[in-house]
């Protein structure tokens, strides 16, 4: 959800800015612009892709030590080139890049004009630049402490960036609910959004808390305080964050890149924290509060998105493996609904990026009603990382598609983790059934190493014959069901194709209305348990002549009778199935989309990390 980034130092700004910029397109596309001061602030925005800012500046000469940078995904007005940011304060003496909210604009807005102040755009931002200037005016004030004032005058999400045409040589940067991180180099200081534009000049972070604000000069001098006006210490830390790890690494895209790397990030979430030989499983953030998890009333999964289906595969195999009762909301649902929730009960954010607003807020709520609080997380030190009691990381390196893949099996693997630990903690599994079972665990990633090999080049033909469809059906039963929802999913972000994941059984309440013969269904059938009923349910999809495409077990014979097109996974145990049956799904989405000439990585309207209501 927009991406910040700003330099300060001895160095050219322009290039830092403009590779920052990149790496941060992920969180928005909308518009990119930068600000550079040079005997005065010079804006240069365009709507579209940081390439076409690029192109825009062309030969202009962008000279300056000191500046700002911003891509958009639009909030407050739509996007063009008037509304992306920078935005000027109305004498054109500051500027602010905005990543959030200002949820109180329109009042402050409508006071500022009653002062005589005019805007040029539709956005939240601008207001916001306005009342520092008019505070900075007003009192006399230096930057950072109207833009401190100001900050306690608005209501909402912000990080933010000012700089000074009266005051070079600084920046001030502050944040509430938005992720600011500041990089500190040689008498050099980088502010972004996340440590990605950061990790190439220097390793040592600080990552800014809620409702700080730092002041960074030329001169090399850091200071941070609270927005309340209490002097802060910065606590520097080393980033473990590889460059390799930001690159696509010779595929065409991050999706594919990420699609790929699977094997590797499962055994990395996996790594240290089980061993089948002796028969434990380890998950370090959970030891502690493993016996009141274990005695909680309830667990209850808060996330969106990718991250709430993972959290339905752990509701089936927590209930099922350690008979702890479980709920999974929608954390944007959960936090208005004034849920009833005691000291008893154990709130579980999932989350990839660690910083998405609703489940951040569905937390503080819960924290707030004495839950405890847990969060499985892939970004180290996001902002949910830091405000749980306890959590588990993923490990699964940074993910920089918008479409999630390596992030849903880092999740669910941690999951599955935690619901064998859980279970065997309560003695439900026998020692010698345990060890088997972890046996096959760590069998899994070679298992989709295997699967890749196995099911690329079907997946590119069977999405040559769907990829024309307007509607998908993705069908699944039990733990496959939330595997149906997470297809459904990654068809519709990158395909633009309407798709929905049904519970398989459910088809005949309605859907089986919208069956025809142009329409693919597809069908995960390895549930053992259930087979039987799958098959039925493949033939009534047939039996009204929609197109289906299944994933079963390897040499099963009976569905591939029936389907038009099967895709064949290794064998495993019921409960690690979800690891392997979305493998081809992603895939699928993924030569859909291409086929479909649709931009896999930065797909329309999304962004990567939600940091907006
Ligand atoms: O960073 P989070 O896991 O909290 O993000 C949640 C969703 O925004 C995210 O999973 C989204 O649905 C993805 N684009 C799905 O691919």
């Amino acid at each position: 959800m927009c991406g910040i980034v700003a330099y300060v130092g001895p160095k050219e700004a322009y290039p830092i800015l403009v590779k920052g910029l990149k790496r941060l397109e992920y969180r928005g596309y909308d518009s990119a612009g930068i600000a550079l001061y040079n005997e005065g602030i010079n804006i240069y925005k365009k709507k579209g892709k940081v390439a076409n800012l690029e192109e825009f500046i062309g030969d202009q000469s962008v000279v300056g030590q000191i500046g700002i940078g911003h891509t958009r995904w639009a909030t407050h007005g739509k996007p063009d080139d008037t509304n992306a940011h920078p935005h000027y304060s109305g004498n054109g003496d500051l500027a602010i890049i905005h990543n959030g909210i200002i949820e109180n604009y329109a009042p402050l807005k409508e006071a500022l004009i009653n002062e005589g102040h005019t805007f040029h755009t539709e956005t939240d931002t601008e207001v916001l630049i306005h009342l520092i200037e008019e505070l900075q005016k007003r009192d006399n004030l230096s930057i950072e402490e109207a833009t401190r004032i100001a900050l306690t005058k608005v209501i909402g999400a912000f990080a933010i960036v000012v700089m000074d045409k009266k005051d070079p040589g600084k920046l001030v940067a502050a944040r509430k609910a938005s992720p600011l991180v500041i990089g500190i180099g040689d008498n050099e200081f980088y502010i972004a959004s996340d440590a990605t534009p950061i990790v190439e000049h220097t390793n040592q972070v600080v990552y800014l808390k809620n409702e700080e604000i730092a002041v960074l000069t030329d001169k090399g001098e850091f200071s941070l305080k609270t927005i309340a006006n209490i002097d802060q210490t910065p606590f520097v830390q080393e980033l473990d964050l590889k460059i390799e790890e930001l690159e696509k690494g010779g595929y065409d895209y991050f999706m594919l890149k990420e699609i790929h790397e699977q094997p590797k990030t499962i055994a990395d979430g996996m790594r240290g924290r089980l061993s089948a030989e002796e028969g434990w499983i380890r998950l370090g953030g959970i030891h502690e509060y493993e016996n009141k998890i274990i005695n909680a009333n309830r667990l209850i999964f808060v996330a969106c998105g990718t991250s709430w289906h993972s959290g339905m595969i752990a509701e089936y195999l927590i209930e099922e493996l350690a008979r702890i009762n479980v709920e999974v909301e929608y954390a944007s649902e959960f936090r208005y609904r004034n849920p009833i929730l005691s000291e008893n009960d154990v709130v579980i954010a999932i989350s990839q990026s660690g910083e998405t607003a609703d489940t951040l807020a569905a937390l503080e709520m819960a924290k707030e009603k004495g839950a405890l609080t847990y969060g499985v997380v892939n970004v180290v030190g996001s902002s949910i990382a830091r405000i749980t009691d306890a959590g588990s990381y993923i490990h699964a390196g940074p993910e920089i598609g918008v479409a999630s893949t390596k992030a849903f099996t880092g999740q669910v693997t941690l999951l599955t983790m935690m619901a064998l630990s859980l279970a065997h903690k309560k003695g439900m599994i026998p020692k010698s059934e345990f060890s088997r079972i972890l046996a096959e665990f760590e069998n899994i990633p070679a298992k989709i190493e295997q699967l890749l090999q196995s099911c690329d080049s079907q997946c590119q033909k069977i999405a040559e014959q769907i990829a024309d469809a307007n509607n998908a059906l993705y069908l699944g039963r039990g733990i496959n069901f939330p595997v149906a929802l997470e297809g459904a999913l990654k068809l519709k972000e990158i395909s633009y194709i309407h798709a929905e994941g049904y519970p398989a059984a459910e088809m005949k309440h309605g859907p089986i209305a919208l069956i025809d013969e142009n329409m693919p269904v597809i069908v995960t059938a390895t549930n053992m348990g259930s087979y039987e009923k799958i098959v039925s349910n493949v033939q009534e999809v047939k039996a009204r002549k929609g197109k289906v495409i299944a994933i079963v077990f390897e040499g099963e014979q009976e569905i591939k009778k029936m389907a038009d097109y099967t895709i064949e996974i290794p064998k495993t145990e019921d409960m690690f199935t979800p690891l392997l049956t979305v493998i081809p799904l992603q895939l699928l989405s993924y030569y859909i989309a291409l086929i479909r000439g649709c931009n896999v990585d930065q797909p329309r309207n999304l962004a990567k990390s939600v940091t907006v209501e």
